[in-house]
């Protein structure tokens, strides 16, 4: 069954919004279930990552180890990135997933749309016990040019191996292995968890739990409900 697609916020404002979360939450699973629905761009960070990585651009050779051991890359690295994507997006509705990642990041995002007066109008955080996500990593294959997520229980390919839209190859990702998701994980807690505070401060935090996707996507589809015609 095809979704409607719902294209239109309903007071004309358009929505620019994080998705917040631990390694694995289900960011980018959220984030595809979320483009069913509404017509809302996204941009995950690690898939521009790991396209530059996969095309050996100067940022992907930059950035090529550190994400292998799930470390962060440089800050003026991953800024300058989303910059560019930001600046040419098509779409006035956005969803960032991934970015930022440390107050630095958060500051200079805050910067960049102070620019245009366009601040972030939402972000939002998905609350998912550690012990659930672990088990999930293992069993993740990406098809790495689209950034589509597959699990081997959950949501496999049609043709085991292949990604559903092209047929072309499915990877492991190299972070998803147990000592660079424990070094997520730990980046996670010391830095990025800290912008949980920054944005409840500036009134735009909503938080999500939920052991699984299936009982967290409802929620986040009445919360953006109330934004879409
Ligand atoms: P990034 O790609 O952003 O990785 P991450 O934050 O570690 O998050 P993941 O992509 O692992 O998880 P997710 O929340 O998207 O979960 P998913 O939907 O796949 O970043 C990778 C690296 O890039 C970083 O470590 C860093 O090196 C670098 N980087 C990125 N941004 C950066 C920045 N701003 N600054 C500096 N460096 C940066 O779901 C996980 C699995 O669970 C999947 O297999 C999925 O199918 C499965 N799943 C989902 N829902 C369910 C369910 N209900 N039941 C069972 N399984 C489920
Ligand atoms: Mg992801």
């Amino acid at each position: 069954m095809v979704a409607l697609i719902k294209r239109f916020t309903r007071n004309g404002v358009p929505l620019r919004m994080l998705i917040l979360g631990a390694p694995g939450a289900g960011k980018g699973t959220q984030s595809s279930r979320i483009r069913n629905h509404f017509a809302v761009t996204t941009i995950s960070s690690g898939d521009v990552l790991r396209r530059n990585i996969l095309e050996q651009t100067p940022a992907g050779q930059q950035a090529q180890v550190s994400v292998a051991r799930g470390e962060l890359v440089p800050d003026n690295l991953i800024v300058s990135l989303i910059r560019n994507e930001l600046e040419t997006i098509q779409n006035n509705n956005w969803l960032l997933d991934g970015f930022p990642r440390n107050l630095a990041q958060a500051q200079a995002l805050d910067q960049m749309l102070l620019a245009t007066d366009q601040p972030l109008n939402a972000v939002v955080n998905l609350n998912v016990p550690e012990h659930v996500i672990l088990n999930r990593i293992i069993e993740r294959y990406v098809h790495v040019p689209s950034g589509r997520v597959y699990n081997l229980t959950y949501n496999p390919p049609k043709v085991p191996g292949v990604d559903d839209i092209t047929g072309e190859p499915l990877e492991h990702r190299p972070d998803d292995n147990p000592e660079s998701f424990k070094r997520r994980l730990q980046q996670y807690h010391a830095l990025t968890e800290p912008l949980l505070e920054y944005y409840r401060k500036a009134g735009v935090l909503a938080s999500f739990a939920g052991d699984t996707s299936d009982i967290i996507f409802p929620q986040l589809k009445e919360f953006l409900d109330e934004r879409f015609d």
